[in-house]
């Protein structure tokens, strides 16, 4: 079911151009590491994404230098692609991150394009299950969640009650707020295809394009966790 596994030699430049930010983490991410489970219980199991959905994600990148964003995700698993179109505080102009599971990411805005290609592909809907750390319960947002994370990678707080997404954290301050949750809402496919002025350029790889990265860290979170732990040994 997965997409084949994507070498990830590009990963510690991305973390390495992410770095300056990552010793605000322990402020911005502080998992209260309770043994919430109890003795002997077996840790909850993360629920899995919907194969399609469409969230709006208030998107926090003060801590990490940024500005506010709210994002519309559009998660469409089976056609192998994801959307952020991202709305910035106080700009007209909204930015498309179309992701695809091949790798290639476009990033345009109503008059320039940049196309970025990732060594990973799109997240699977199971993509937390794979070597996701259970932190216990805490109270986030206003919602009883419980709270996993991936090597220091991702912090995500799902719903206790119905499963939702409620929040998830990233290692270098990036915080963002899921606002809304639409299971099986889609995008027309003709709000995917990027512009004419995508193809005349250049494409960059991941690690030329810092600033891009930053909408696309989930991407990474999908790796395997043995992957982005040897990352953090650099
Ligand atoms: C954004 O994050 C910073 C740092 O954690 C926090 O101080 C601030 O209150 C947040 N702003 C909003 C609007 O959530
Ligand atoms: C990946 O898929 C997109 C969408 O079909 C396409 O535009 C792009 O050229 C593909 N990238 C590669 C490297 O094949």
């Amino acid at each position: 079911m997965s997409p084949p596994p994507s070498p990830l030699m590009l990963l510690p430049l991305l973390l390495l151009a992410a770095g300056s930010f990552a010793a605000g983490n322990a402020k911005a991410t502080p998992p209260s590491a309770a043994a919430a489970a109890g003795a002997g219980a077996p840790a909850p199991v993360p629920t899995p994404w919907p194969e399609q959905f469409h969230a709006v994600v208030f998107t926090n990148l003060t801590e990490s230098g940024g500005r506010l964003q709210l994002i519309d995700l559009y998660y469409d698993w089976p056609k192998g692609r994801n959307l952020n179109l991202i709305h910035s505080q106080l700009s007209g102009d909204p930015t498309y991150d179309v992701e695809w599971t091949n790798g290639t990411s476009y990033y345009f805005d109503s008059g320039s394009c940049r196309t970025v290609r990732f060594p990973v592909g799109l997240l699977p809907p199971d993509w937390l299950a794979d070597g996701a750390v259970y932190l216990g319960r805490e109270h986030v947002d206003g919602f009883d969640c419980h709270l996993w994370t991936k090597v220091d990678f991702i912090w995500y707080y799902e719903e206790v009650a119905t499963g939702r997404p409620v929040r998830w954290n990233f290692f270098n301050g990036m915080q963002q707020h899921v606002m809304s949750f639409e299971v099986g809402r889609v995008l027309e496919d003709s709000k995917w295809q990027a512009p004419a002025y995508c193809f005349n350029g250049d494409t960059a790889n991941v690690a030329a394009g810092g600033v891009d990265v930053m909408n696309s860290l989930m991407r990474f979170a999908g790796a395997p966790a043995a992957a982005i732990a040897a990352s953090f040994d650099q």
